[in-house]
């Protein structure tokens, strides 16, 4: 199979690859779908994040090592899942002991997961799903990223919104709120002389805070938290009335920080309509190659994103 990746992509390809036939075989059968230009722009991102990681002592290989760290992290814990039918994870107080405020395991997850956004069809699916949001409201002047991670989701759509006047990034990990930070600092094409504020707090403790913002941008936390609708409300709160929320999440997808089990797309989609949430489009991305009935049958993951608005 000839596949036309460039010479980071395939870099980290081989890297992975050397490690895991599991791996190689997934991500040849997903890059050979993709067109000249999705592994291009696939290859600038990944130029860029190697030339970060290398610029925070990170070499390449142990970023590998990271994503390789994370896929067998998860295939434990679903394992342990289809065994016992529960996560692994029982309260917040765990995550944030064992993962939120431990910076080394969450300084390698958060490396990891930002790698699997070229490497995992669902995530790279995901990820373009956001970008059609910002790239629908590219004039917005207010953006909020609640768990921004790896920063790059904030990374894109700063470059994207050259009006913005407000970013603002709440995620409960200093780690991740740090590596987000450094990681768009990093690119000195930003004007930073929008406002910038990186929140380092639980958003569903945030008071007072009453900004409101044209774009919402929550990629994967929903499955993180034990009250979803409160996150939902609080959301609700902060959305102009004409804003675009990007959300995200898992049906069925233990992990070593997940406390939120969805059981599948409706169980999702209740909650937004609980919190008077219209859904505009949505992605629904079993991680194998099977339907979505069959993948709720065998419990095996599904990804999920949507655009909403106020209903
Ligand atoms: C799995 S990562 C997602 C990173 C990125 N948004 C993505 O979709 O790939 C989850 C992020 O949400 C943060 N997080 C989890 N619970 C949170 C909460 N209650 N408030 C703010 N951030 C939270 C974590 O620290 C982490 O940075």
């Amino acid at each position: 199979m000839r596949i036309d990746r460039q010479s980071t992509t395939q870099n980290v390809f081989d890297l992975i690859s050397k490690k895991s036939s599991f791996q190689k075989k997934k991500i040849n059968y997903f890059h050979n779908k993709l067109t000249r230009m999705e592994l291009k722009k696939i290859e600038n991102y990944l130029q860029l994040y190697k030339k970060f990681l290398s610029k925070n002592n990170i070499a390449l290989n142990n970023a590998v090592t990271s994503y390789l760290e994370m896929c067998t992290d998860m295939f434990n814990c679903h394992i342990k899942f289809l065994r016992t039918g529960k996560y692994p994870v029982k309260s917040l107080t765990e995550a944030k002991k064992k993962v939120y405020f431990n910076s080394k395991k969450m300084k390698s997850y958060m490396v990891g997961l930002a790698i699997s956004q070229f490497f995992w069809e669902t995530h790279f699916k995901m990820f373009k799903h956001l970008q059609s949001m910002i790239l629908s409201k590219a004039n917005a002047k207010s953006y909020l990223e609640i768990g921004p991670g790896h920063g790059l989701f904030s990374y894109y759509s700063l470059n994207i919104l050259k009006k913005l006047l407000n970013y603002t990034a709440v995620d409960i990990s200093k780690t991740s709120l740090k590596l987000t930070k450094d990681f768009l600092f990093y690119n000195s094409k930003f004007n930073f002389k929008k406002e910038l504020s990186f929140i380092n707090m639980d958003f569903l403790e945030l008071k007072n805070f009453n900004k409101k913002f044209e774009l919402i941008v929550c990629g994967e936390v929903l499955e993180h938290v034990s009250n979803p609708i409160k996150l939902l409300k609080n959301i609700k709160k902060s959305l102009d009335k004409n804003g675009k929320i990007f959300i995200s999440t898992c049906i069925n997808c233990p992990a070593i920080d997940h406390v939120n089990q969805f059981l599948n797309v409706d169980h999702i989609e209740n909650l937004f309509n609980k919190a008077k949430f219209k859904v505009i489009s949505r992605k629904v991305l079993p991680v194998e190659k099977v339907s979505y009935k069959i993948a709720i049958k065998k419990k095996i993951t599904i990804n999920y994103s949507a655009i909403l608005k106020h209903i």
